[in-house]
């Protein structure tokens, strides 16, 4: 069964801010890609669809959602011990990913004004949506006496180029999982409203219809550029994609196994439905998606999160470094060898597929 990551009170850059975790392979990433290039894409072969969806965002359907009404007015000293972390953890996390979103969408907004206005105004409107969410998240970690400073984050996080092939596959990807997160935590909250310690989860049905259109118009981007899905170098890409966002997702669901028990949720039921449920709406924009039912599948992702938890006790213990740098060898063998094979599962042709899919 799965361990949950250990916790322990959290660093301080002063009172009530809280230090931004370490930065890990696993923690949300801070991106820059190659601007001027987005802005000479030629979109006019997905035209209409692209106009749709900046409708969609212009409406700002969520314009008043985001209101801290009564119920967050009381105290939440009761939510204690290992669950207050864990939530806390998960709060932190989520607001980084936010405001990474926001970051990203905001400059590539100021970047495309004058080459590509439709473009421009499709990333300004779903920076707005992403600032609500990291501002709200971060109201929330303030009822539990700790925030995040933003600009302090934007400032000393590390940037990751990202050409904006993979910007688009990752963000693509992180939308639609981003989405089927939250659902499937608002849904399981409705049929056991005893586990909603605090009102946030309430919120989540409007908020990832927000996650759902930023994936749609990454969709409708993605597909106005055929060299992303039309040949064989897409195709591995994608599949490439799709698996280490499915690995990051096991090993993040699984170290953080005390949240989701706090809500009621099982670890590993929550974390398959997450990935099948993106495979299966990736279909729609991806040429290709994995083959989840494959038998060893899933096995082989927890295998990758067992190897993970070997570096982190190895990381964690005392010794000398070079002992350690040995140590660390088969457990990274390890989890190259189960993401190679799982790579190497056959894929399902989408293409072929398209019209039966969500
Ligand atoms: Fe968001
Ligand atoms: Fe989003």
């Amino acid at each position: 069964m799965v361990k949950s990551l250990e916790t322990s009170d959290p660093q301080l850059l002063k009172p009530g801010i809280k230090a931004p975790v370490q930065e890990t392979l696993l923690t949300p990433r801070f991106y820059t890609t190659d601007f001027e290039a987005v802005a000479n894409w030629e979109i006019s072969a997905n035209e209409t669809e692209l106009q749709a969806v900046v409708q969609e965002l212009r409406a700002d359907y969520n314009r008043h959602h985001f209101v801290r009404d009564e119920e967050f007015q009381q105290g939440w000293d009761h939510v204690d011990g290992e669950k207050r972390q864990a939530f806390i953890d998960f709060l932190e996390r989520s607001c980084t990913s936010e405001f990474s979103g926001f970051l990203l969408f905001k400059e590539l907004s100021r970047r495309l004004k004058a080459k590509n206005p439709l473009l421009a105004d499709a990333f300004n409107y779903m920076a707005r949506d992403e600032a609500r969410h990291a501002g709200f998240l971060n109201k929330s970690m303030a009822d539990f006496n700790l925030s995040l400073d933003l600009s302090y984050l934007t400032k000393h996080r590390t940037y990751t180029f990202f050409p904006p092939e993979w910007v688009i596959y990752t963000v693509y990807l992180s939308e639609k999982i981003g989405y089927w997160r939250y659902i499937l935590i608002h849904r399981h909250i409705q049929k056991h409203p005893e586990y909603q310690f605090y009102p946030l989860f309430r919120k989540f049905e409007s908020w990832c219809q927000d996650e759902n259109r930023h994936g749609d118009f990454f969709k409708a981007l993605l597909r106005s550029q055929p060299k992303l899905w039309n040949n064989w170098k897409a195709r591995l890409w994608v599949r490439f994609f799709l698996l280490t966002v499915f690995v990051t997702h096991t090993v993040t669901v699984f170290e953080r196994a005390m949240f989701y028990q706090a809500i009621g949720i099982h670890p590993r039921k929550y974390n398959n439905s997450v990935i099948q449920e993106t495979n299966n709406t990736s279909a729609r924009a991806f040429p290709i998606i994995l083959d989840t039912n494959h038998p060893a599948f899933f096995w082989r992702l927890e295998q990758c999160f067992i190897h993970t938890q070997r570096l982190t006790e190895i990381k964690e213990s005392r010794g000398f470094s070079l002992v350690k740098f040995w140590q660390k060898i088969p457990p990274i063998c390890g989890i190259i060898y189960h993401m190679l094979r799982l790579y190497l599962i056959k894929p399902i042709d989408a293409e072929s597929i398209r019209a039966t899919v969500r």
